[in-house]
């Protein structure tokens, strides 16, 4: 049987002779010679980063790996184990809160902002027909937006870093002229949130949008491991909420009567 009629193909990882080459190179001489974040873009892209490459994948990373214990992802892991799961569970509830309103944006705003760039060379134009379009069907925008921010400090941050590196492109325009027709329609700035930065820098970057939602699940998972250590090691089990917390907005309580 030749390989390619095996079931279960991969180009990643191969275990040959007792050892282990991820993309071809040997694990342990990467374990030696490389950090994590220049694996991870070799785990993801098949080839080692340059500099410019790794310093910007290491700013994505370093500014996600915590946002505080707020964030739905904190609250529904720290919820999780405080039921008595364990570390593995609750950080895996943690990571399925990534949807379209946190984290899950970058995949949907980098998919918008490619798709846009190959099909027209004038941003501003398009950028006005996506923030029209948006408002007339009342949809938010992936990428823009935040609940405590106007402006997002790791946007700023996030772009500086991505000026000086020279991924500055048509999608991170794109993205700033979407920013500015948004504070125009709405009348209030809705900021491009850091999904939305990221969205923008990963396809400056090269890379497909459908793997968007890994750069968030790769940059917080450490805040997340972090996070529900701290509840199992130092909380009480069993959280709940207090009556301040919650207000009951149903039918009062009546007499149980069988229909006839
Ligand atoms: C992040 C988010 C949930 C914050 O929402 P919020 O603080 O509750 O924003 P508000 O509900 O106060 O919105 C105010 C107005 O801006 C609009 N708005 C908010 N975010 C918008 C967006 N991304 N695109 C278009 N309009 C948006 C709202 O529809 C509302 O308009 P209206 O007054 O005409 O009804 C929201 O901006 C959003 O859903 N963004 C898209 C998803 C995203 O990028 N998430 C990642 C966050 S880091």
């Amino acid at each position: 049987m030749t390989l390619e009629e095996k079931p279960w193909k991969t180009a990643i990882t191969q275990e040959k002779d007792g050892k282990t080459f991820v993309r071809g190179y040997d694990l342990m001489e990467m374990a030696k010679k490389l950090n994590f974040t220049q694996a991870i873009f070799l785990v993801l892209r098949g080839e080692l980063p340059s500099p410019k490459e790794e310093k910007m994948f290491n700013t994505i990373f370093v500014s996600t790996i915590d946002h505080g214990i707020s964030p739905p992802s904190v609250i529904a892991a720290r919820a999780v184990a405080s039921g008595g799961t364990p570390l593995s569970t609750a950080v895996a509830a943690g990571v399925m809160t990534f949807g379209e309103a946190h984290g899950g944006a970058i995949e949907q705003c980098a998919k918008m902002l490619q798709e846009t760039v190959k099909k027209s060379t004038d941003l501003q134009k398009q950028a006005e027909k996506i923030v029209e379009k948006a408002r007339f069907n009342r949809e938010r925008l992936p990428g823009f937006g935040h609940r405590i921010y106007s402006t997002d400090p790791r946007t700023v941050t996030l772009l500086e870093v991505a000026k000086e590196l020279g991924f500055y492109g048509k999608h991170v325009e794109l993205a700033l002229e979407i920013e500015k027709g948004l504070e125009k329609a709405v009348g209030k700035k809705l900021c491009l949130n850091v999904d939305g930065c990221i969205g923008a820098i990963i396809s400056e970057m090269g890379f497909d949008w459908r793997v968007g939602k890994g750069f968030f699940i790769i940059g917080r998972a450490p805040g997340l491991v972090a996070h529900v250590f701290e509840e199992l090691s130092t909380e009480r089990p069993f959280r709940r909420l207090s009556e301040e917390e919650t207000e009951y907005k149903g039918v009062a309580p009546r007499k149980l009567e069988l229909k006839k």
